[in-house]
């Protein structure tokens, strides 16, 4: 079985074929990042024109890549929600209209569910992958953490889950990126916080971790605003200190010294209740998912964490949590084409090609 997968649920257009819910037989993403990089942050005008021009080309490079024609492929699968309306609207439509003349059963894909189901990928002849060695395996505790959404997860089994907590303000992808933008850091904030958080002393800065009542919701706001409290703090001015100008006045010392304290209880505040939720669910499996999870300080915290409060040997840690690949964290079609391989082997309901419409606002 092959399904091809369509994402385009913000500044990516990706396509992928994905064969047996396992087998990456190609991973086609065209980015507009560079557009946005310099109103450091997405523009979706600017996404959505992207789309229109790439979404041919990235879907004809993704069969090419695979080897496959419009005969080798079983069903589409794409991303429907949540995302940026313009943006998702391309990929539905670009979907409906293959679905409909290719004759193929046609998915609606959560892009939050499917960002999990890169963890499922295990065997590729691409070059430049590393994948886990097995599959993850239920119950599997999975966070979910990218620019859009912060969320834990427990899945009993495939389509059967419960959403344990989620962030009530900005996701941990979208904080990075804030803190990046009052720095002076480019866009992407996360990947850039990182580079510049190993020139700084991570217990530099002092930043409160939020406290709420849902024992497994997160938020970031609060610390996102600790950050700009103590760059004005930092560069003798007050609160009325309009940000656009903090990063001329910070030294490059003080920026790095931010962005390594930022980074550390950002990514301990995603560990910490993590940690809980293993406690108290004992999943066999922990995977992690979304853009934050290519985060080096994540992949470094979580298994620190698990094994010094559980005492688990590191062969164990190995085969209870397992990470992806980089790319196939951030956002592509080899997670939609996956979890749409699962949907048709479990007989899940396909969606109707003449009136699937985006739903920007889905939830878990
Ligand atoms: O999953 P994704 O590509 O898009 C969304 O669905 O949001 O995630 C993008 C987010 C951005 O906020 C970016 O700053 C963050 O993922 N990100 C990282 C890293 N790479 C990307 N955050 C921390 N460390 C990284 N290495
Ligand atoms: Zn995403």
């Amino acid at each position: 079985m092959r399904v091809l997968g369509i994402e385009t649920s913000c500044d990516e257009t990706a396509a992928a074929v994905v064969e047996d819910g396992y087998k990456l037989l190609s991973n086609a993403v065209a980015t507009s990042l560079d557009l946005h990089a310099q109103y450091g942050g997405v523009v979706p005008e600017i996404a959505a024109r992207s789309h229109i021009e790439s979404i041919t080309p990235v879907i004809e490079q993704a069969l090419s890549d695979a080897g496959c024609t419009w005969d080798d492929i079983d069903a589409i699968a794409v991303t429907y929600g949540a995302g940026l309306g313009g943006s998702l609207l391309i990929g539905v439509m670009a979907a409906r209209t293959l679905a409909i003349t290719k004759k193929k059963p046609l998915y609606a894909i959560n892009h939050v569910e499917g960002h999990v189901y890169a963890n499922f990928l295990t065997k590729t002849s691409l070059k430049n992958y590393v994948l886990p060695a097995k599959q993850p395996e239920f119950p599997l505790l999975a966070l979910i953490v990218s620019g859009g959404h912060s969320q834990l997860v427990y899945f009993k089994d495939h389509i059967d889950y419960k959403l344990l907590g989620r962030t009530n303000d900005d996701a941990i992808g979208e904080a990075f990126d804030k803190v990046a933008k009052l720095t002076g850091l480019p866009y992407p904030g996360g990947p850039n916080i990182a580079k510049k958080a190993l020139e700084g002393d991570s217990h530099a800065c002092q930043i409160p971790k939020a406290k709420l009542p849902g024992k497994y919701d997160f938020s970031f706001s609060g610390p996102k605003t600790a950050v700009l409290r103590l760059a004005q703090e930092l560069i003798g001015e007050d609160s009325t200190f309009p940000s656009k100008d903090l990063p001329a006045r910070l030294s490059e010392a003080q920026k790095a010294n931010i962005a390594a304290s930022f980074q550390r209880v950002a990514i301990e505040t995603v560990v910490d209740k993590t940690v809980m939720a293993f406690e108290e669910f004992k999943p066999t499996s922990v995977v992690i998912a979304g853009g934050v999870a290519s985060s080096q300080e994540l992949r470094r915290q979580l298994p620190e964490a698990l094994r010094s409060k559980f005492e688990i040997q590191n062969s164990k840690l190995e085969e209870i949590l397992l990470y992806t690949d980089p790319k196939l964290c951030t956002d592509n079609g080899a997670m939609i084409a996956t979890l749409g391989c699962f949907k048709m082997k479990l007989n899940q309901p396909t969606a109707d090609p003449y009136t699937l419409s985006p739903n920007p606002n889905l939830s878990m």
